[in-house]
C-alpha cells in the first residue's frame, strides 16, 4: 500500500474490530482511514456513518471485493470520501490517495485565514483585559501561530501593562492617520511585537487621539489583520459603542465574561439580549465564568437557566497569581508560578481553536496521518 501510493503514507494503526477503529480514529485523528467492507456490511457500513460524524476531517476510503453498484452507493451515502475496488491495484490507490491529498491542501490553504475572537464584557473589572492577553498567549502557544492583540479601549488601553510592554511606538491613532495609505506593510509596522508569536496594536497613549477612532477603521483593522494566518484578539470598550459594535461584528468567537455577582450576571444578561438583536448567532457566543469559586448562592445551572446561554467555561479565581502576573507583566499561562488558571486557559484555548490537548495540556499534533481501519 505504501509503496503503491506516490503520496506519502505512514499507517499509523491497523484496527480489527469496529469499536477499535472507532476508539483509535477518535484519538488520532489520522488523514485518512481505510474500512474494508468484507465482514458484515450494515454494521461496517453503520460504522463509517458514526466515523465521519464524530471526525469529518478524517476522509474514509471504503474497499469490498463486492463491488456491486448497490455497494458504492451505500458507502457514499454513509459519507464514504472514496471507494477501492479489490483486489486493489496501484493506480486506483495512487489516485485515491492523490485526491484525498489535494483536498486537504485545498482546505490547509482556506485555513490560512485567521480567526477573531473578542472578548467582551458589559461591566469593568470582570477581566477583559486579563483574559485576553492570557487566550493570546494560551492561543499562539497551542496553535504555533501568530496572535495579535488589538486595544480597542482608546481612552485607557491596559494592555502594554499585562503585557509587559514598556513602549509602544506607533498605536491605533497612527493607523487612523494613515488611513488612505494603509496596506498590510504598513498596518504590520504598526504592531509592537512581544516574542516571535505575539504582537499588539496598542490604544493611543496621549489623550484626545481616540476621538479619530471610527468604525471604518476598526472594521478594516481586523479585516487586514484577519487576512494573515493565527489569531485576532479583541479586548472593547465594556460600553457597546459603534467601535465596539463593528469589533463584535466581526468575532467569529464572541467570549462573553461574567462574574459571580448579581450586577455581572444581570449585566451579561443584557449583552446577550443585545446580541440577539444584532442577530449574532448563539454558537459564536461563548459564555465564560470569570474569577470563580464554588458558592452556595450561585449555582452553575441556575445561571444558565438565568442566562439561556450554557456556561461554555470557567476560570478560577486566583487573585494573587493574577495580580502578580500583571504587575511583572508576564501573562499567567507563560510564568512560572503555579496556578489552576493555567490549565483553564489552555482548555478554552483548545476548545476555541478547536486543538485537543493531552491531560498534561501538550497539544496533540495532527500531522497528515493515514492509519488504515480493518474490520
Ligand atoms: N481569574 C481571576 N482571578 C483573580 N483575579 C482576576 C482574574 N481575572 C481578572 N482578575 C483581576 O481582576 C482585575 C480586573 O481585570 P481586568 O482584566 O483589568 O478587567 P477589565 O479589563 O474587564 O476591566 C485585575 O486586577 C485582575 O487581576
Ligand atoms: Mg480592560
Amino acid at each position: 500500500m505504501r509503496s503503491a501510493s506516490s503520496v506519502p503514507i505512514s499507517i499509523v494503526a491497523e484496527l480489527a474490530n469496529n469499536m477499535q477503529a472507532i476508539e483509535q480514529i477518535n484519538r488520532l485523528r489520522p488523514q485518512a482511514a481505510l474500512v474494508m467492507l468484507n465482514g458484515d456490511l450494515p454494521k461496517s457500513l453503520q460504522m463509517v456513518e458514526r466515523l465521519r460524524q464524530e471526525n469529518p476531517e478524517t476522509a474514509v476510503i471504503c474497499s469490498s471485493e463486492e463491488t456491486s453498484s448497490d455497494v458504492i452507493l451505500q458507502s457514499f451515502r454513509s459519507g464514504a470520501t472514496e471507494f477501492l475496488r479489490q483486489p486493489l491495484t496501484e493506480t486506483e490507490i495512487n489516485e485515491v490517495f492523490a485526491k484525498i491529498e489535494q483536498a486537504r491542501l485545498r482546505s490547509t490553504e482556506e485555513s490560512q485565514q485567521g480567526r477573531v475572537i473578542a472578548v467582551y464584557s458589559s461591566k469593568g473589572g470582570c477581566g477583559t483585559t486579563f483574559v485576553t492577553a492570557n487566550l493570546a498567549v494560551a492561543l499562539s502557544r497551542l496553535s504555533r501561530s501568530h496572535a495579535t492583540i488589538v486595544d480597542l479601549n482608546l481612552q485607557a488601553g491596559d494592555q502594554p501593562t499585562y503585557l509587559g510592554i514598556e513602549n509602544t511606538p506607533y498605536t491605533i491613532y497612527d493607523v487612523v492617520r494613515n488611513f488612505d495609505r494603509l496596506d498590510d506593510t504598513l498596518l504590520n509596522s504598526y504592531l509592537t511585537s512581544r516574542g516571535k508569536l505575539l504582537s499588539l496594536l496598542a490604544a493611543p497613549t496621549e489623550v484626545g487621539r481616540d476621538e479619530d477612532v471610527r468604525p471604518e477603521h476598526v472594521t478594516q483593522i481586523i479585516t487586514m489583520l484577519r487576512a494573515q494566518p493565527g489569531y485576532v484578539l479583541i479586548d472593547p470598550q465594556h460600553t457597546l459603542s459603534e467601535n465596539t459594535i463593528a469589533a463584535l461584528d466581526l468575532a467569529d468567537d464572541l467570549v462573553l465574561l461574567l462574574t459571580l455577582d448579581i450586577p455581572s450576571i444581570r449585566s451579561a444578561k443584557r449583552a446577550l439580549d443585545i446580541f440577539r438583536r444584532l442577530g449574532y448567532e448563539k454558537s459564536r457566543i461563548k459564555v465564560v465564568l470569570n474569577r470563580y469559586t464554588k458558592s452556595p448562592e450561585f449555582e452553575i445551572g441556575q445561571i444558565e437557566k438565568v442566562l439561556e446561554h450554557s456556561i461554555d467555561a470557567v476560570l478560577s479565581n486566583d487573585y494573587k497569581a493574577a495580580i502578580s502576573s500583571i504587575n511583572m507583566g508576564e501573562p499567567l499561562v507563560q510564568s512560572k508560578t503555579q496556578s489552576r488558571l493555567q490549565a483553564e486557559f489552555t482548555k478554552l484555548a483548545s476548545k476555541l481553536a478547536d486543538i485537543q490537548v493531552e491531560e498534561d495540556a501538550r497539544p496533540v499534533s495532527r500531522t497528515s496521518w493515514f492509519p488504515f481501519a480493518r474490520k
